[in-house]
């Protein structure tokens, strides 16, 4: 692995202030993203967040002492209370309350979070999660409105169910989407701006009769987390997708299609203009070779109808001639980098991810090993799948470079 890391966030300094809020054990999932993408994370709790979820849950995760009070003794070394401000490249408040929020717009100082937020000249990144009614509270939004305007980030919140039951918005964003924009913090350069990039994602659907069809494990997770990371760094991204419980990243052209034959045809189109394509999804190889035009009765008999299949398109063989920046996956069960070097080879790409396809396909996490047409190989540790898309895209600019 590179020393950029994986994400941007390796070698970088995290402070995480949590608040006094429901939402607040959601937020041990940010400190895991973080910490597996190699930040070192400071956690600061307020009085009222250690209420919904212990200092010793973060304490554990990022192997550091978690800071919940101003009023201890520290060491001349330590700087005190101010040295974790100091030291943060990153400054994230999650959950932030609402009272949380006034307190940052006026320079209030009176517990850690906000003590040490004001004793740091990091960049400020807030995701709130509060009351629906707290949240259009004019005074709410003024706050928000003062903090945007001193530049700091604010994030969510969402529209969705709330912890009262209520359905309104201030709901706690999606912790990876809140670790996409940290991981946004660190990449000023727009390293793909001008860029035009294809990602295929999910699993395609070969039906049968109007009712069934035969599909994959494939979530899409990886492909869309692609997608999210290239339209971070500039990229112009087409995301073409089979069906997924995801909603397509902010900022993405959108396609979505079932079939492999549909995949190959949107495909085909969107790298016209394209400078690379990173195809992701888990393509069937094999479709049944008729569809039945009515639903597959049962018989009285009891006969059981046979499915013939046929091969389906290899989109990425296909694609040998167009000479654009190609990166494939192989989800392989057996001989994993013997199977991933000769599908690099045959589908002429310049690198390929292979992953172990029981563990990988439909999970949260990934382990993969990077493979070149110049004969290097790159194992990378386990993460989630967002770390790791950053990390393709990292190696995507390296290749579009050269
Ligand atoms: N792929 C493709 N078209 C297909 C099947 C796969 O473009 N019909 C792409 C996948 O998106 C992936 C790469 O080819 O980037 C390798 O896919 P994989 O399923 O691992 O391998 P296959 O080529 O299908 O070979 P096999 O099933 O024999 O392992």
């Amino acid at each position: 692995m590179d020393g950029a890391g994986p994400s941007g966030l390796s070698g970088k300094h995290v402070a995480l202030g949590v608040t006094g809020s429901i939402a607040a054990y959601k937020v041990v999932e940010l400190a895991r993203l973080c910490v597996t993408a190699g930040a070192t994370v400071d956690v600061l709790m307020t009085e009222g967040a250690t209420r919904f979820i212990t200092p010793l849950t973060f304490a554990t995760l990022t192997q550091r002492r978690v800071w919940t009070t101003p009023y201890e003794p520290w060491s001349e070394a330590e700087e005190g209370h101010i040295a974790v401000g100091r030291r943060a490249e990153c400054f994230v408040v999650a959950p932030a309350t609402a009272d949380m929020l006034a307190k940052l717009a006026h320079g209030l100082a009176d517990d850690m979070v906000c003590l040490s937020a004001l004793a740091s000249s990091a960049p400020l990144v807030l995701a709130p999660a509060m009351n629906h009614y707290m949240w259009l509270h004019p005074a709410v939004q003024e706050n928000v409105a003062t903090l945007r305007a001193r530049g700091a980030r604010i994030v969510g919140p969402d529209a969705g169910p709330l912890a009262s039951g209520f359905v309104g918005m201030g709901r706690l964003v999606p912790m990876e989407r809140l670790f996409g924009e940290i991981a946004g913090m660190f990449r000023q350069r727009r390293e793909l701006a001008g860029r035009r990039i294809v990602v295929t994602a999910g699993g395609t659907r070969e039906p049968l009769d109007p009712v069934r069809y035969l599909g994959n494990r494939s979530s899409g997770r990886m492909g869309y987390a692609i997608a999210a990371a290239a339209v971070a760094r500039g990229a112009a991204v087409t995301l073409v997708s089979g069906p997924t419980a995801l909603a397509p990243p902010v900022g993405v052209t959108f396609v979505r299609i079932e079939t492999a034959a549909e995949m190959e045809a949107a495909t085909r189109r969107a790298v016209v203009d394209a400078d690379a394509l990173v195809m992701s999804a888990a393509v069937a190889d094999f479709r049944p070779a008729h569809r039945a035009a009515h639903k597959i009765k049962k018989t009285p008999d009891g006969a059981v109808p046979e499915i013939v299949l046929e091969r389906t398109p290899d989109i990425l063989a296909g694609l040998r001639d167009v000479r654009i920046i190609k990166v494939g996956f192989a989800a392989e069960t057996d001989d994993l980098l013997q199977n991933a070097r000769q599908k690099l080879a045959a589908k002429g790409l310049a690198m390929i991810v292979a992953n172990d396809a029981v563990a990988t396909i439909g999970a949260r996490d990934s382990t993969a090993t990077f493979l070149y047409a110049d004969g290097r190989t790159e194992e990378q540790p386990e993460m989630a799948k967002e770390a790791l898309a950053e990390c393709i895209i990292d190696r995507l600019v390296t290749l579009l470079k050269a």
